[in-house]
């Protein structure tokens, strides 16, 4: 069993970005929309903020109050988007229960949509028009690409179907020609699918969800879930259990979660190019 170890390679990535970045004379600037009120989503700001500092690129987080209203969020997204200062747009997710996520998200500007989830970019990436992905997604296609994960012909299995993650990973997974079925909450008898799995994607954000019993033996375990327990961190895998079954399987934390944010200073290195060739 190997175990994908998402800190080397994102540590990788970062490192190349820095090296383009290094050559560029104007540097990027990524723009993080923060709604105040959510922990975990203060961690990953600042994650993003420390990646960005690390490959050159600037950084700016915009803070906002937790009772913002759509209205609001959408002047503010706005102000980005007009902004010549300002490359690329994350919106950080989720927002508080009064806001409208889709709408908010459709409001960034295209040319400045850092995670490839507004329609324009989402539809492009869907149809496979395009190499700009979300980045959750990206980082998993390279991950299993750098460990050598045969996907051509292989059965992949989505459990999850945000387009932040299971929808964008099962659209990847097909466009490198693996047959996929997509699971959810309402999908019956799930093991009957994860079972047949060369390769298990799991995004549910339930601790330990999955046991040994829902995996093939010998499949490439992709744990992308980051649930909080007392002050721990659990994957939706029951690692310990699902491990000795595996070929290969993404360990939380340090797994799918570095790469995300590798991910995240890459597309906004692409944004800057393309804004740049205009
Ligand atoms: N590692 C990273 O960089 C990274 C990035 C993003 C997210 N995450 C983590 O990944 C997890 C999922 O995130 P998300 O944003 O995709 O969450 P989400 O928007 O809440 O979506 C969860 C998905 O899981 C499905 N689901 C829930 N319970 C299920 C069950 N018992 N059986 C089968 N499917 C079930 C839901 O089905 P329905 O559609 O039917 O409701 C939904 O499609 C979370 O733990 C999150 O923190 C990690």
């Amino acid at each position: 069993m190997e175990i994908l170890n998402g800190k080397e390679f994102a540590q990788e990535m970062r490192n190349n970005v820095k090296t383009a970045v290094g050559k560029l004379k104007n540097k990027p600037t990524l723009a993080c929309i923060i709604v105040e009120g959510d922990k975990a989503s203060e961690i990953y700001v600042a994650s993003k903020q420390r990646a960005c500092a690390e490959c050159g690129i600037n950084s700016k987080v915009i803070k906002l109050p937790n009772d913002i209203s759509q209205i609001q969020l959408e002047k503010e997204i706005e102000k980005l988007n007009k902004s010549k200062e300002i490359t690329a747009i994350l919106l950080q997710l989720p927002l508080p229960k009064q806001l409208n996520e889709e709408r908010a998200i459709n409001k960034i500007s295209p040319e400045k949509d850092a995670d490839c989830l507004t329609f324009h970019n989402f539809g492009k990436m869907f149809a496979g028009h395009s190499d700009f992905a979300p980045c959750t997604a990206y980082g998993i296609i390279k991950l299993l690409e750098k460990h050598n994960v045969e996907i051509e012909g292989k059965h992949a299995v989505v459990v999850g179907r945000s387009n932040l993650v299971g929808r964008s990973v099962a659209a990847l997974l097909e466009h490198e020609n693996a047959t996929v079925t997509i699971c959810h909450s309402r999908t019956q008898n799930l093991k009957k699918f994860t079972k047949d799995a060369d390769i298990l994607v799991v995004a549910i954000g339930k601790p330990k969800f999955i046991t040994a019993d829902y995996v093939k033996k010998g499949a490439v375990v992709v744990d992308v879930g980051i649930n909080r327990v007392d002050g721990k961190i659990y994957g939706d895998v029951d690692f310990e259990n699902v491990a000795p079954k595996c070929s290969k399987i993404t360990p939380v934390p340090g797994g799918v979660g570095p790469l995300t944010v590798a991910s995240l200073m890459q597309n906004t290195c692409l944004l800057f190019d393309e804004q740049n060739k205009k």
